[in-house]
């Protein structure tokens, strides 16, 4: 369904992604992990068309994502929701206008302008929320959250547009080990029941062995490791992350471990 065929970028002289080649055949949660400066924000943002590629193409269902314009680009940014690092909300602005501003694409300028929005949209968002288990918050300023609650108002946002890929640039690293795992378990939960594609750029190496099913690891732009988690053994890692790094036993994974043995509502 998703056929990334090699894929670049280039700035200047620099390849940030250089010429990756990535197929999935159904919907997958996928984790990218790498150093920093890898490339695997620039790899994301050409996926959603935040930014144009250089070379290569990212087929989805058959259609060409990289030459779509226009309406159609937007609309493709719809399906294909990102979510940030820094959640991205307006935080002046409460949790129900933030999750509705998820479907800015499809309303008038004039139903925009006025703060006009479908009863229905409402029902959805506030359902939305509620799965989430942040429903309480919903007439709240996004700002008097914590992060790891407006992190699932952003996700909520994007599931409003009814993605079938939701991309996630370092969803968890803002967030402490208790809300990092929340946050992962809404992703998780997403992706096995509504059966969306997940692909997240992640930092550290234990997140991605034990949420997604399946892990690539990014290198000076290039794609060095694509498999299961069983597949990423220490000798993979080190070839992923340079024989200095000290990838095995990051404080935030093993505090999400312990977190892991409590039992923490969903
Ligand atoms: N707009 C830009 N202009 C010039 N160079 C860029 C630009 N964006 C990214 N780069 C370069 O491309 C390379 C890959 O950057 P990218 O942000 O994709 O890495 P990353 O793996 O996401 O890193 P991090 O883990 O720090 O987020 C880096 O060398 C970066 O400096
Ligand atoms: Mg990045």
């Amino acid at each position: 369904m998703l056929e990334i065929s090699q894929l670049t970028k280039r700035f200047g002289t620099k390849t940030a992604v250089d010429a990756a080649n990535i197929f999935v055949d159904q919907p997958t949660m996928i984790g990218i992990i790498g150093r920093s400066g890898a490339g695997k924000s620039t790899l994301l943002r050409m996926l959603n068309r935040l930014s144009d590629a250089s070379d290569g193409s990212v087929m989805f269902e058959g259609e060409d994502i990289t030459t779509l314009k226009g309406a159609a680009r937007r609309d493709w940014q719809s399906r294909c929701a990102m979510i940030f690092q820094q959640f991205n909300l307006v935080p002046r602005l409460d949790v129900v206008s933030n999750v509705l501003h998820g479907t800015l694409n499809k309303r008038s300028t004039l139903a925009t302008l006025f703060n006009l929005y479908p009863q229905a949209d409402i029902h959805k968002a506030i359902e939305i929320l509620d799965r989430l288990g942040i429903a309480e918050q919903a007439p709240k300023r996004a700002e008097a959250l914590s992060g790891g609650q407006q992190q699932r108002v952003a996700i909520a946002r994007a599931l409003m547009q009814d993605p079938k890929i939701i991309l996630a640039d370092e969803p968890i690293a803002s967030l402490d080990p208790m809300n990092a795992q929340v946050v992962m378990q809404a992703l998780r939960k997403i992706h096995e029941e509504d059966g969306r594609m997940v692909i997240a750029n992640l930092h550290t190496l234990d997140t991605a062995r034990r949420y997604c099913d399946r892990v690539i690891g990014m290198r000076d732009g290039r794609i060095v490791f694509d498999g299961t988690p069983e597949q990423l053994t220490t000798g993979v890692a080190r070839d992923i992350y340079g024989a200095g790094a000290d990838f095995s036993e990051a404080a935030t994974s093993t505090e999400i471990e312990t977190l892991d043995r409590q039992a923490v509502p969903a």
